[in-house]
């Protein structure tokens, strides 16, 4: 029987999960690896580090019981969005690749609607022009490094470059194409007329593929240093949001996916394109599927962060306990996740992080209390965006944050909905290899893969709280307008001194 291989680009690590023909899986291999900020703001990765890792990864994947390389039959790719790769015309890379993280593109995004209007780029694009997205991170380079852009002459995606290193061959999906603000939502194919009213070239961006479309095939080289054979079938794949929503089963409308990883999502399924801003609209990794998504950039990264620097001498078990003795409200202590800035449903590099109504009654289990609730509110303002489009739906949580059942309750009861929580580590590299075994014929379409592959576990029923959550939800709405402009401020200070450091003296 043959196996699967769904391998995962993420920002922090590679994942080479192997999947059977059941859809179980049998091992998964990691390689780690950090990101650059050369400047505020800035987020950088080298092309290179991805390829080293994937080796890596599936050499770490072949060591463990039950593998057996030589049984692959197709492999899927995933990893983060948005990212920049830029090569030349013999295909080297030409600078670090720009992430989705980074917030320097500002003045692009204003550039973009200029020249393009807000309006139409929300009709062809289904979003706004948002930093993080690839488009604005190109015309930066036009601007800030015109001796890097005359040499572009190909324009790919993180997993893409992947790809190329294993295929030979320059190819994209349909669903991470649709996060580079460059993407016609409707057609599912790149827009001309945005194209070129950015001026840039055409021939730059590559063919792009339904998800488990085949895209090229293992190259001599890539199979001597990976150990698969020569010739498996590689198919698109698709951004990690996208596969992370084929990995929990939320294929159509009736399941909505919310992950609770470094960042939380909310995404929903939709059989036809749909779009409404502030929310993203993107395509799905399944045909005549796309999906909406509202992305806020520090869920668990929030309690990390306090665990880090406020409760070192906790563990999270420690805290939830500690969070568990304390009444839902946190005795009126709200907690702003704005830790990174935002995305939605308040599109601003500058937000930032806030605890708002200290005393000194307020202790440990407070502030981690509080840390939980602000981030269920922050997943609450982008199913209440979602409105009408989401009524009935299967609500399944993944992610880092999911293994705190006090953290899902409180989730529960914030949305006042049923959750489902899902047995599965690493959904986007499991997404990949479902799409590799649909491409490969194992299933006859992604929703049976997903009816076999997916494992749902317990179902956690609101238990109530609701006025007390309702009471808080609606201050929390109330403070960062309240406080917007004082971000912008801090952040303006904050930034002098960095900017002063670059003049020469
Ligand atoms: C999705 C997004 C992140 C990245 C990194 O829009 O920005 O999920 O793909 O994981």
């Amino acid at each position: 029987m043959s196996l699967y291989l769904g391998i995962d680009t993420s920002t922090t690590a590679t994942k080479a999960l192997l999947m059977d023909g059941d859809g179980g899986v049998i091992a998964i291999g990691r390689s780690e690896y950090e990101f650059q900020t050369p400047r505020p703001l800035w987020s950088e990765q080298s092309p290179h580090v991805w390829w080293a890792a994937t080796i890596d990864a599936i050499r770490h994947l072949s060591t463990q019981p039950g593998v057996d390389l030589g049984s692959v039959g197709a492999v899927g790719l995933t990893g983060q969005m948005h990212g920049l790769v830029l090569l030349d015309q013999t295909r080297q890379v030409l600078r670090p690749a720009i992430l989705w993280n980074d917030q320097r593109t500002q003045a692009q995004c204003d550039e973009i609607r200029s020249r393009v209007g807000r309006e139409r780029l929300i009709q062809i694009t289904g979003n706004d022009a948002s930093a993080g997205f690839t488009a604005p991170k190109i015309l930066w380079v036009r601007d800030d490094e015109p001796e890097v852009y005359r040499q572009v002459s190909h324009v790919l995606l993180p997993k893409d470059y992947v790809r190329l290193m294993l295929t030979d061959r320059l190819a994209a999906d349909k669903a991470d194409s649709s996060g580079t603000l460059l993407f016609d939502l409707a057609k599912r194919d790149w827009s001309a007329e945005l194209i070129e009213a950015l001026d840039l070239d055409p021939r730059w961006f590559p063919e792009t593929l339904e998800g488990s479309e085949v895209a090229g095939h293992i190259g001599k080289s890539a199979a001597k240093v990976t150990g698969l054979r020569e010739g498996v079938t590689v198919v698109a794949g698709a951004g990690d949001q996208a596969a992370n929503g084929v990995g929990v089963g939320a294929v159509s409308p009736e399941v909505l996916a919310i992950s609770l990883g470094t960042s939380g999502v909310v995404f929903a399924p939709f059989d036809r394109p749909m779009v409404r801003e502030p929310l993203q609209a993107f395509c799905h990794a399944v045909p005549g599927t796309w999906h909406l998504m509202g992305v806020m950039l520090s869920a668990a990264g929030s309690l990390r962060w306090f665990r880090d620097s406020i409760a070192p001498d906790h563990d999270y078990d420690g805290l939830d306990r500690l969070a568990e003795e304390v009444k839902p409200g946190a005795d009126g202590l709200i907690f702003l996740p704005y830790l990174t800035g935002e995305r939605t449903p308040h599109s601003d590099p500058t937000a930032r992080g806030a605890f708002v109504g200290l005393t000194v009654r307020h202790g440990i289990g407070h502030l981690a209390r509080s840390v939980m609730e602000g981030v269920a509110f922050g997943l609450r303002d982008s199913v209440e965006l979602m409105e009408d489009g989401i009524q009935g739906a299967d609500v399944r949580v993944s992610g880092g944050g999911a293994v705190s059942r006090l953290w899902i309750q409180i989730l529960a009861n914030v949305l006042g909905l049923p959750v489902t929580t899902v047995k599965t580590t690493e959904s986007a590299a499991l997404g990949a290899a479902v799409l590799a075994a649909v491409g490969d014929g194992a299933f006859a379409s992604v929703a049976e893969a997903c009816d076999a592959v997916v494992e749902t576990g317990d179902v956690i029923e609101p238990t109530g709280d609701s006025d007390a959550y309702d009471h808080a939800y609606s201050i929390y709405r109330d403070l960062y307008p309240a406080l917007r402009d004082k971000f912008r401020r801090l952040s303006d200070s904050d930034r002098e001194p960095a900017e002063s450091d670059d003049s020469p003296d």
